[in-house]
């Protein structure tokens, strides 16, 4: 990724922000500058997730080529416990810690609804860059685990329409490879946290580099369900206890 791709979006992000901070109303500022009216920007959401769209899609359907995820039809508390994670550093990427360093829980929190609610359409599925025996190794574990190992199938926690479950169990599909092969190397190497018991990072240290290019190259060719939403709350028991749903 480029530094200017990535330093456009901040811009566009930190100028509202810093405008933000030297204008505010209670800010140290704001006798001298009642004075002179400043132009005010609508404050609707759309405006506030403006500097998000610039990676994130204009409607959170990420970028199809790119490592930029998918947000859009992730259930909320899911997409919030991001935001908390990269705000209070269980999850490391610069641009992202960064953007929500001063934002508060209520804020993060309207954002991550209005995520979940967007409907965009999903790309293509990728096409497989890899051979079929490693596609059918992928499969295999989406859809049944690996006994031997000890892993679980995927599908016994994200559904199987590969949708997720409410409230926080993202779903898998959308998602490039790339994406998916660093987020579960992340927790493997201790870079990715969530709320203890981390499900994830339990599977994750079970799996073999093979396995984990297996399960995101085949997860990358599939298509989007009909009606992509996640599956309700419960309805899935989930085989290992995961911190960040509610018991
Ligand atoms: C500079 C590009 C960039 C900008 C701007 C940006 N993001 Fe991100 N975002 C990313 C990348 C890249 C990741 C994945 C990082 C990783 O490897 O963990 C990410 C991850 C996320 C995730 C976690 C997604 C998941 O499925 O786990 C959420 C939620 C998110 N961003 C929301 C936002 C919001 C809200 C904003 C605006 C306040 C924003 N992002 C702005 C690049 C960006
Ligand atoms: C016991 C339930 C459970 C099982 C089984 C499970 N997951 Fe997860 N997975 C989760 C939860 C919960 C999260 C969200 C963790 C968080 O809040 O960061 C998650 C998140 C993920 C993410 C991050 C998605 C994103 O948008 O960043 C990936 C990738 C993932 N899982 C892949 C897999 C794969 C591949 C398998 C099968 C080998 C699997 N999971 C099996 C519960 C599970």
């Amino acid at each position: 990724m480029s530094p200017r791709r990535i330093l456009r979006p901040l811009i566009a992000l930190a100028a509202p922000l810093g405008a933000a901070l030297l204008f505010g109303t209670t800010g140290i500022f704001s006798a001298a500058n009642a004075q002179t009216p400043q132009p005010k920007a609508p404050d609707t959401i759309e405006a506030r997730v403006q500097g998000c769209t610039a990676c994130h899609g204009s409607h959170g359907q990420g970028t199809a080529n790119d490592y930029f995820p998918r947000l859009a039809g992730k259930p909320a508390e899911y997409l919030y416990n991001q935001l908390m994670n990269f705000r209070d550093g269980r999850r490391k990427y610069p641009p992202m810690n960064y953007l929500v360093t001063y934002l508060s829980d209520e804020y993060l929190h309207e954002i991550a609804t209005y995520f979940s609610q967007q409907r965009p359409p999903y790309p293509p599925p990728a096409k497989p860059n890899v051979g079929d025996s490693v596609l059918a190794r992928g499969e295999a574990i989406v859809l049944h685990g690996d006994a031997a190992r000890q892993v679980p199938a995927c599908v016994a926690c994200h559904g199987g329409k590969l949708t997720g479950m409410e409230p926080a169990i993202p779903g898998l599909v959308g998602l490039h490879s790339d994406y998916m092969s660093a987020q579960i190397g992340a927790w493997r190497s201790g870079s990715r946290h969530a709320k203890a018991p981390d499900c994830m990072h339990e599977i994750a240290t079970r799996l073999t580099d093979d396995d984990v290019n297996a399960v995101a190259a085949w997860l990358s060719t599939q298509t989007a369900p009909q009606n992509p939403v996640p599956a309700a709350a419960g309805s899935l028991k989930t085989p290992l206890a995961c911190g960040s749903e509610p018991q």
